[in-house]
Formats: structure tokens, sequence, C-alpha cells
């Protein structure tokens, strides 16, 4: 494994578009674990592809469980949301923008399907934290980020 370069906003590569992953082989799995290590290294909770300069549709998410003290890494590639419902609005930050951290509007829910590093199909539903994080990752495979969805506070009187 390897830490990679993480790409910063203002390089348009971040704003282009992912292309689906076809070949879940060998070149695949170093990515993948290069982004997990690259994520790491850097205090995040989540990581897409195009981050560290690969245009292609793979994120990984460190979600919530039941137990504060395992997170579950989880991989996703090719992802879609099938389902949201609900909203929530919260705080967040990226590893491409740092030093920036806004109120962003999420779905509360979101059910994505996605095929794991085996290619094989699978559809799971997230929730509250978990659901912002794989929102958030899969937007970078839109090219979109974050504090395009700012979500600006009323005035305080
Ligand atoms: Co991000």
């Amino acid at each position: 494994m390897a830490i990679r370069d993480i790409v910063k906003d203002g390089e348009p590569l971040l704003r282009k578009k992912s292309r689906p992953v076809d070949a879940f082989d060998a070149k695949l799995w170093a990515l993948l674990d290069d982004m997990l290590e690259t994520m790491r290294a850097a205090d995040g909770v989540g990581i897409a592809a195009p981050q560290v300069g690969i245009l292609r549709q793979a994120v990984i998410c460190e979600l919530e469980t039941d137990d504060p003290e395992k997170p579950e890494i989880l991989e996703m590639i090719n992802p879609v949301i099938a389902k949201k419902s609900g909203k929530q609005v919260g705080p967040e930050g990226c590893l491409s923008v740092p030093g920036k951290r806004c109120d962003v509007q999420r779905p509360k829910n979101v059910t994505v399907r996605f095929q794991n590093r085996n290619g094989e199909k699978i559809e799971r539903a997230f929730s509250d934290f978990n659901a912002v994080v794989t929102s958030h990752e899969i937007d970078h495979l839109s090219g979109v980020l974050f504090y395009d969805k700012e979500v600006k506070s009323p005035k305080k009187k």
C-alpha cells in the first residue's frame, strides 16, 4: 500500500465525472488499498477515487456501528443512490478542501446500490451520520463538493 497525494480544490479534475469501474482486478484492489491508507493518514472518514486523481467510481466510507470503538470500513464501487428520504443539516469538511467547514443539507436516509471489490452487487440502507458520509463521497463521483450544497444559517437577531 502507499499513501497517494490528495487532489485539492481548485484542480479541475475534482469537478469531472468519474467513469464506472469495469475491471475488478488487482489494479482496482491496489487503488482501494491506497485510498484507505491515504484516508487514514489524513484522518478522514471518507475518500473518493477522484481525490487521489483517479476518475473512477470508487469510494471508501468509515461508517458508525453500534460499537464506537469499531467503525466499519466500506468500499463501494459504482455506487448509485436508489432511494432517499428525510432531511438533516450538519457541518461537513473534506480532505480536498482543507480548512473549510460549513453546514450542508443531506437526506436522513439513503439506499445505495453498489458493487464490492469482487464485483458482487449489494444494496444497503444508511441513516444519519452514515447517510451523510455515503452521500458526500458519492457526490465526488459527479464532481460535486460539499460546499456546493451549503446551507446558510438564518441571521441571528
Ligand atoms: Co470530500
